[in-house]
């Protein structure tokens, strides 16, 4: 299959939706990564999707709509706390769990009673659902199991031969995924932590709780609430290890561990001015947002340069430190060493 590279004038997105509405698959740009898109309501074009990017069948997809009145034809019971939340952050780098209409199809919620619903920002996302006529049902545009897509060039890269178009949007600004929260029972739970904070949240709903299993790995057997949460996530070909802490002890630390793998290439992804020698070294920015935002394209940097092991500096810093700590550890599949 050719895969078509589009621009983001009227006429390609007219082109993307028609490729849509017609049982295509199209990645396209959001404010958080790249999607992987497809007509929700069309059950092959939806599988299709899990094929496409070697997705696990019982792990569902969030929807994606460009206008809020779409939650009543998608989702049924909203609650008041659902309400307030969907009123703050739609459009935005946020999803809603709720209770699914008939309408939605079990192959978009992997026979799941609940579905994920998202109002990306970005305009050029918005043209698309809007030129496509359909809510968009779509996972992130990467291969399952490697970093999510922040550029074109990412997904051209994962895709190639596999979609049918690509809408080349530009970088992502958010750089992480959306915020997941669960709100189809009397408390609404985060269940992925990204773009919108917990502080901006529980400003909105107060008894908004956070999932335990967030930062952690989920054990054989156990069932978590989020499919997602189980799977290997966001993994370069070199072995990442988070080294969190103070930067002066993360340092050396680090230096430590260069000496013993001094057979290796390595690389170093930092967050401060720390330099280290024999390694190469990428920099994902001082603040959680920008590490956030450059955390997925630093990874698959990293590869391109042929690093076999990589160190990663963290220190929670602002409100996006919660969803760059859950990116990290998953990436370093829970390999932390706390200085
Ligand atoms: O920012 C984002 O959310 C991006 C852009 C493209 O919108 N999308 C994204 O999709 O990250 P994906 O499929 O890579 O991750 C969606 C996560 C998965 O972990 C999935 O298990 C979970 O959302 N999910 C989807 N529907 C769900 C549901 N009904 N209940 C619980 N978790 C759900
Ligand atoms: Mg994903």
């Amino acid at each position: 299959m050719e895969t078509k590279i589009l621009k983001t004038d009227d006429e390609s997105i007219a082109e993307a939706g028609r490729i849509a509405a017609q049982g295509g698959l199209v990645a396209f740009p959001t404010e958080t990564v790249y999607g992987l898109g497809a007509s929700a309501y069309d059950e092959t074009s939806v599988a299709r999707i899990y094929a496409a990017k070697g997705r696990p069948s019982d792990n569902p997809l969030i929807v994606h709509i460009a206008d809020i009145s779409d939650i009543d034809r998608l989702a049924e019971s909203v609650s008041a706390e659902a309400r307030r939340l969907t009123e703050a952050f739609m459009p935005g780098p946020f999803t809603i769990i709720l209770k699914k209409s008939p309408l939605v199809p079990d192959a978009v919620t992997a026979g799941m009673d609940t579905v994920g619903i998202r109002f990306p920002e970005n305009d050029t996302a918005q043209r698309f659902i809007r030129a496509a006529g359909v809510p968009i049902a779509a996972p992130s545009a990467n291969l399952s199991g490697k970093p999510s897509p922040t550029e074109a060039k990412h997904v051209i890269d994962d895709m190639t031969g596999r979609i049918d178009a690509v809408i080349d949007g530009g970088s992502c600004s958010v750089g992480v995924e959306s915020t997941i929260v669960d709100a189809s029972g009397a408390v609404p739970v985060v269940l992925r932590p990204g773009g919108v904070t917990y502080e901006e949240l529980t400003a909105v709903v107060p008894e908004t709780v956070i999932d335990p299993h967030i930062l952690e790995s989920i054990g054989e057997g156990e069932r978590p609430k989020c499919p997602g949460m189980k799977y290997k996530h966001y993994a370069p070909d070199a072995e990442v290890t988070v080294i969190e802490g103070a930067m002066d002890a993360v340092k050396k630390k680090i230096d430590e561990l260069l000496l013993k793998n001094s057979g290796k290439v390595c690389g170093v992804l930092t967050m401060s001015d720390n330099a280290y020698d024999s390694a190469v070294i990428l920099c994902a920015g001082k603040t959680n947002r920008e590490y956030a935002k450059n955390l997925f394209s630093c990874l698959r940097e990293f590869d391109k340069l042929g690093a076999e092991i990589v160190f990663a500096e963290f220190e929670e810093r602002d409100g996006y430190g919660l969803a760059v700590r859950n990116r990290l550890y998953k990436s370093a599949a829970q390999r932390v060493i706390r200085v």
